[in-house]
C-alpha cells in the first residue's frame, strides 16, 4: 500500500485527525494566500493577473505546491486541452511569481508526477467533503475548477466560508 493511500485510509478513520487536519491546513496557509482573519492579503502579480486569469479565475498560488506550478508552466501549449502558449519572458516572471508563493508540498507525487489540477488535491477533496457532486456537476456551476461559481470573490483570492454561494440549480 503506498504512502499516500495509507494516508488518506488514515484520515477517514479518523485515528488521527488532529495530524491529518495539521498537514491539511498547513499545505493552504503556509503562503498566507487563503485570507481568513488578521493575515497578509492574498498574493499578487500584474501578469499572473492578467495572463493566468484570462480563462479562469486567477488560481491563487498558494494552493499547489512548486513542483506542480512548475509543471503547469512548462506545458501551457497543451493546457487542459487548450493552448495557453504566452511569451518566454512573461512565463518565466509568472513562474518564479507562483513558484516563490506556492503551497507546500505535504504529500507525495504520484509516480505520474506532480498533480496539475488543485480540485484533484487531497486538501481541496477534504475542504469540498460536504459539496455533493452533483452540485460540481449543475449546469449553473460547471466544475470544480469554476472556483468563482460558490466562491463570490474568489476573483480577489477570497475564499472564506461567509463569502459562498452555492447556486440553486435551476428546476
Ligand atoms: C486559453 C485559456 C486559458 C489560459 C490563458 C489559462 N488557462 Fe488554466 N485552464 C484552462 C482550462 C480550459 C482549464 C480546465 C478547466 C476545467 O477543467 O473546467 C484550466 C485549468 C487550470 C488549472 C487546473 C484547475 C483545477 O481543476 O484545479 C490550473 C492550475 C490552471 N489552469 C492554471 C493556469 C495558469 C497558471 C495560467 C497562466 C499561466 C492559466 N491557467 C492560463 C484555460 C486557460
Ligand atoms: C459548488 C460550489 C463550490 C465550488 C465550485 C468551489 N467551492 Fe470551495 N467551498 C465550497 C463550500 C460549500 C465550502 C465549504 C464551506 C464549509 O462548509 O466550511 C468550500 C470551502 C472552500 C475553502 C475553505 C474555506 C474556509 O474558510 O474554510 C477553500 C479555500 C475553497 N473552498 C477553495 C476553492 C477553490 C480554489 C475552488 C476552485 C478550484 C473551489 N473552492 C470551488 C463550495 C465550492
Amino acid at each position: 500500500m503506498s504512502a499516500r493511500r495509507r494516508a488518506s485510509m488514515r484520515m477517514r478513520s479518523g485515528v488521527q485527525p488532529a495530524i491529518a487536519w495539521a498537514a491539511v491546513a498547513g499545505f493552504v496557509l503556509s503562503s498566507g494566500a487563503i485570507a481568513s482573519g488578521p493575515k497578509l492579503p492574498p498574493a499578487t502579480n500584474a501578469a499572473w493577473k492578467a495572463e493566468c486569469g484570462s480563462c479562469h479565475v486567477a488560481y491563487p498560488p498558494g494552493l499547489l505546491p512548486a513542483p506542480s506550478w512548475r509543471a503547469v508552466m512548462a506545458g501551457l501549449d497543451r493546457h487542459f486541452g487548450t493552448d495557453a502558449t504566452i511569451d518566454a519572458p512573461t512565463a518565466a516572471a509568472i513562474e518564479a511569481f507562483l513558484v516563490t508563493n506556492a503551497g507546500r508540498d505535504r504529500s507525495p507525487s504520484p509516480a505520474a508526477g506532480p498533480i496539475l489540477r488543485i480540485t484533484e488535491t487531497r486538501w481541496f477533496r477534504h475542504e469540498h467533503d460536504e459539496v455533493a457532486p452533483a452540485k460540481f456537476r449543475s449546469p449553473e456551476v460547471k466544475g470544480a475548477s469554476n472556483c468563482g461559481a460558490c466562491h463570490l470573490n474568489a476573483d480577489s483570492g477570497r475564499f472564506s466560508e461567509r463569502e459562498i454561494r452555492i447556486p440553486r440549480s435551476q428546476p
